[in-house]
């Protein structure tokens, strides 16, 4: 889902593969990104230059940078995971105003709390269900976002996109 550093690649397979081509890593940018690969295809078949073919190709990369840029993407993960469980900077409950998320304690345990317009209160366990990230509040989408593997959940725990299959646990005040 996802390129090395972070933008699409597209075009041929490899030096040796002219006329086999790929496009990925979209990163969920599908919508827009398959256009873009659409036009690059083209213009790459009808022989015709096109000033961002370099930029998406997916041979940018020699093997040692590539293998580093790995690397350090998958220990970004891991820091994100260590990150998110030892973050204690949580906000009281009390102090959450409507169309408010937030991080919070009850009852000595971590939960996302977000009221909504009408002061409902949704409260779910921020550990992802993909592999056990905290997930973050997006105030913007009102939804709790995983920094990990992108996946999105509605405040009441729903999955809005994964790659998580299992909504998050909701959780009673009184637990
Ligand atoms: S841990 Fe993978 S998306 Fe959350």
């Amino acid at each position: 889902m996802t390129t090395l550093d972070k933008i699409p690649y597209i075009g041929p397979i490899t030096k040796n593969e002219e006329r086999v081509m790929v496009a990925t890593g979209f990163r969920k940018w599908g919508m827009t990104g398959t256009h873009l690969a659409a036009m690059l295809m083209r213009d790459r078949i009808m022989q015709k230059e096109n000033p961002y073919a370099d930029i998406f190709s997916p041979q940018r990369f020699e093997a040692d940078p590539m293998v580093k840029k790995f690397i350090s993407a998958k220990t970004d993960v891991a820091g994100q995971l260590v990150k998110g469980k030892l973050d204690m900077r949580d906000q009281s409950l009390d102090a959450l105003k409507n169309d408010e998320g937030a991080v919070v304690r009850i009852n000595g345990k971590r939960a996302g709390a977000y009221k909504d317009q009408d002061g409902n209160l949704y409260l779910v366990d921020t550990t992802c269900t993909h592999m056990g990230c905290e997930v973050k509040w997006n105030s913007g989408d009102r939804t709790w976002d995983c920094p990990c593997h992108g996946s999105r959940f509605a405040c009441t725990g729903e999955v809005v996109e994964g790659p998580a299959k299992e909504p998050l646990k909701k959780i009673d005040q009184q637990d």
